[in-house]
């Protein structure tokens, strides 16, 4: 090695190690911020996206206490009748599309499978197919229960779509095998069906004997009971059956798989108002990735949902689109075309047209609670950008008389923020959801259901 290049080796040395240094500084004053070297790797792997903080665009945030004519709300009244009405429609038209309102007509439940025993005696089971139209042969979801037993019912209870089938939750062998269209790719799926292999696989997210044993109810429904996730035109899942409804025209604003699954977790809501051991008042709707986008959407669109959880939702979930970190607006329309509805791709490359941002998602939740996470190697989903629309949100929560989020630095790494009803956390680690994340959204609903055990 020449002495002019062992100089650069040493003088890059030392600047990793002074910044790493200096990250470590700054994270224990609080703030977090994203691995340089990480941005480093993720850059060469696609050099297209941004990772670097220095280069996020200067953006100009939509106001949502501004209504689309200039007026200024200041009041709660306001809030509720015209620009939360107005930010929903601007939502449906521009972002996941319109979805069929309300209960459908023939909905038809039944319970399939009722074990008052199951788990060695902590759990009630129960297994429920929702008919969406009544009719044989009809679209419909299987919904997967599991009550706690040490609670006097009805139980409050957490309610997430999962990406692989019921049946990948727990080992449990009563659980029904899902026969739905599966994306490649996971353990035990071979030629796009689940087979017995992936039995109980994804467990490690689904902390199911924790959850119960702190005294909530778990519901869960594979998402592509709802609509199978790749773009077949909408052919399939509910989109042909309801849109036949609607004349068999799609739109520019018709719904997307997103606008599909909120959907579907809102007839799961249906469902439970009319199951006497489910609290239906103390439901709390979450989501990782894809499905965190969709609790988002689900929870914005439908107050019945007490508690909103997003976990690593990014691009069109938690994460401002202006900032054009990581996954962007028209790489997500490219990836996914299915996903949003056809207007949203009218944005791709212009995210500063967009009527709505992320943040105006999280206050159509107010005054509800609402929980966000991050992770710490979940560049792609940009963590900075979710923090940033909570904290962009809490004027809507303190308008309607809530604390909001209650900081206004970004915490450290594993430093979650849970004073108000938003509640937000950087996690280590990566893109996943882990018990670390289930025990804080226990923790946040307990704060909110004024705790399962204390009744
Ligand atoms: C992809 C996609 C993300 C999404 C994620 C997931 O990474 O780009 O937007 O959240 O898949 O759902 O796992």
């Amino acid at each position: 090695m020449t002495n002019s290049k062992s100089l650069i080796v040493f003088l890059t040395l030392i600047t990793a190690v002074s910044f790493h240094a200096k990250g470590l500084a700054v994270s224990a004053e609080g703030g977090w911020k994203a691995s340089p070297e990480l941005a480093e790797t993720l850059t060469k792997r696609r050099p297209e996206t941004n990772y670097y903080e220095q280069a996020v665009p200067k953006y100009t945030l939509p106001d949502p206490l501004v209504t689309s004519d200039g007026r200024i709300v200041t009041d709660a009244r306001t809030w509720r009748t015209r620009r939360r009405p107005e930010i929903l429609e601007l939502f449906r038209t521009h972002v996941y599309g319109r979805s069929p309102i309300g209960r459908p007509m023939n909905m038809a439940f039944k319970v399939f499978d009722l074990d008052r025993k199951a788990l060695a005696g902590l759990a009630t089971r129960k297994q429920v197919t929702v008919s969406f139209t009544g009719k044989i042969g009809g679209p419909k979801m299987d919904i997967l229960i599991y009550l706690p037993n040490a609670v006097k019912t009805p139980a409050a209870t957490f309610v997430l779509l999962n990406f692989g089938g019921n049946h990948t939750i727990h080992p449990d062998p009563a659980i029904k095998l899902s026969k739905g269209w599966m994306r490649p790719g996971r353990a035990g799926v071979v030629k796009n069906r689940a087979t017995e292999e992936s039995r109980g696989r994804s467990y490690l997210s689904y902390p199911v004997e924790k959850i119960l044993k702190h005294g909530y109810g778990l519901a869960t429904i594979y998402y592509g009971d709802i609509d199978p996730d790749f773009h077949d035109g909408f052919k399939n899942g509910v989109h042909r059956v309801f849109d036949e409804l609607f004349g068999g025209k799609r739109p520019p604003d018709a719904w997307g798989a997103i606008g599909a699954w909120a959907w579907g977790l809102s007839r799961a809501m249906d469902y439970f108002e009319t199951d006497g051991d489910i609290d239906h008042k103390r439901v709390a709707v979450l989501g990782h990735s894809r499905l965190g986008k969709t609790a988002l959407w689900a929870g914005a669109q439908d107050q019945r949902f007490a508690i909103v959880i997003s976990n690593n939702s990014g691009c069109g979930g938690a994460a401002l689109s202006r900032r054009r970190f990581g996954e962007t607006v028209g790489r997500i329309n490219k990836s996914f075309p299915h996903w949003f509805c056809e207007n949203f791709k009218k944005y791709n490359g212009r995210e500063d047209g967009l009527p709505v941002d992320q943040h105006m998602l999280i206050a159509l939740i107010a005054p509800r609670p609402v929980y966000v996470t991050s992770a710490d190697e979940d560049l792609w989903a940009d963590p900075r950008g979710e923090f940033l629309a909570c904290r962009r949100a809490d004027r809507v929560y303190r308008l309607l008389g809530v604390d909001g989020l209650g900081v206004v630095q970004m915490p450290g790494l594993d430093s979650p923020v849970q004073k108000g009803a938003i509640g937000y956390h950087v996690r280590s680690g990566s893109h996943a959801l882990s018990e670390y994340d289930w025990q804080h959204f226990m923790d946040f609903a307990d704060m909110h259901f004024t705790g399962p055990r204390q009744r």
